[in-house]
């Protein structure tokens, strides 16, 4: 008998915390095992010395033992390894979402070029209520810019396109989000009334882009995770996450306050289907099926044209022969032509879009 040797994958460590250094733990899981990362590195701010308000209170400023680097190369380095153990365990379709400011956001699209990731979009977030320059020396810092990237060239990525259309009341959702920083009841406070960690992102900013780039029971995992702000959204939405932290006392933050969360309802979740994302029918299957005879006639939505269904799923008309959308477009003088909508065909007297048999296929294949 053959001895069977081949290891078993360790499980997920689904809806947890892991502490410690983001590497070893992004080394630690299985490789291809993530549908999304939102990372949050540290932004190597090198602030010089306290910063003041007009009336001389301080500001509270990303100063922490974290978010210190010696220099560019150390930076630099650290976001290669970390960038590199997170490709390793995205899935092939997967993608990375990485967010940063002027300090650090160049730095990051570039070692994301160099790793053979594929950038996507990059997205302003504008703040709507941003910190104003207290020294009125430079321009208020006004937003914070996230890069979207898929593992490499022709992933087949996530993007629930209409969903986001539907979100923006809609309207095309375009690359500059408007909202605001992370104040009032959403700010997490530690028991002495202090901001529990200076760099919390706003849920809203979570939400889009958990939208935007998931479906519900994918995973995504957050190796900067903070007071654990996309584990809470991950939550709410559905979605299973997987945090990692080395700081003690915002995996606590974290902990609590994901706890506390409520998963939406199954039925609220399901967002708009992406038109791109439902099952491709070639017109050819019509034809197959005896839904469509060869040698039928098909008349154009706006009554101008005909053309004839070929036993092959192509269609002739007017000296022309081709696909439904070559055709139309055709008969059109356009550049292009969406045949599914375009076609109808006859039966009892009334004309039919061609694309309610398409519907007719597409509902058996659910
Ligand atoms: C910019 S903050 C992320 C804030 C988070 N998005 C939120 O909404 O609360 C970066 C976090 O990464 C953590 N961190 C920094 N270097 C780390 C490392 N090498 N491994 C794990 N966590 C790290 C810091 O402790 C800090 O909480």
């Amino acid at each position: 008998m053959t001895k069977n040797t081949r290891k078993e994958a360790p499980a997920l460590p689904l809806n947890t915390i892991m502490s410690g250094d983001c590497i070893e733990a992004m080394n630690s899981l299985p490789e291809e095992s993530v549908d999304l990362i939102f990372a949050d590195p540290p932004y190597n701010l090198q602030l010089r010395g306290d910063l003041h308000r007009p009336d001389n209170s301080k500001v509270d400023a990303v100063d922490d033992d974290w978010d210190q680097f010696d220099s560019f190369k150390r930076y630099d380095d650290f976001t290669r390894e970390w960038l590199k153990a997170a490709r390793r365990i995205l899935k092939p379709n997967g993608a990375i979402w990485v967010i940063g400011s002027y300090h650090n956001v160049f730095r990051l699209g570039a070692e994301l070029q160099n790793q053979g990731y594929w950038l996507l979009n990059d997205v302003v977030w504008r703040k709507s209520n941003p910190m104003p320059n207290f020294r009125g020396k430079r321009f208020t810092n006004a937003h914070e810019t996230l890069i979207w990237a898929s593992k490499g060239e022709g992933a087949k990525y996530t993007f629930n396109y209409d969903a986001l259309k539907a979100l923006n009341e809609g309207v095309q959702m375009r690359s500059d989000w408007v909202l605001p920083i992370c104040n009032g009841g959403e700010r997490l406070k530690d028991d002495d009334g202090e901001k529990a960690h200076p760099t919390q992102k706003p849920q809203s900013l979570l939400h889009r882009l958990l939208v935007a780039t998931t479906n519900p029971g994918d995973v995504v995992l957050d190796p900067f995770f903070g007071t654990g702000t996309t584990g809470a959204v991950a939550k709410m939405l559905g979605r299973d996450f997987i945090g990692i932290e080395r700081e003690e006392k915002y995996r606590k933050v974290a902990e609590k306050r994901i706890k506390a969360i409520r998963k939406f309802d199954t039925e609220a979740l399901t967002v708009t289907a992406s038109k791109r994302a439902e099952p491709r029918v070639p017109f050819g299957q019509l034809v197959e099926r005896g839904m469509l005879r060869p040698g039928e006639q098909l008349m154009s939505m706006n009554g101008r044209h005909k053309a004839k269904v070929r036993a092959d799923g192509t269609l002739i008309g007017n000296d022309i022969k081709g696909s439904i959308h070559q055709v139309g477009a055709h008969l059109e003088g356009a550049p292009s032509c969406n045949g599914w909508t375009y076609w109808t065909y006859q039966r009892e007297g009334k004309n039919v879009p061609i694309d309610l048999l398409r519907q007719q296929i597409r509902a058996e294949m659910n």
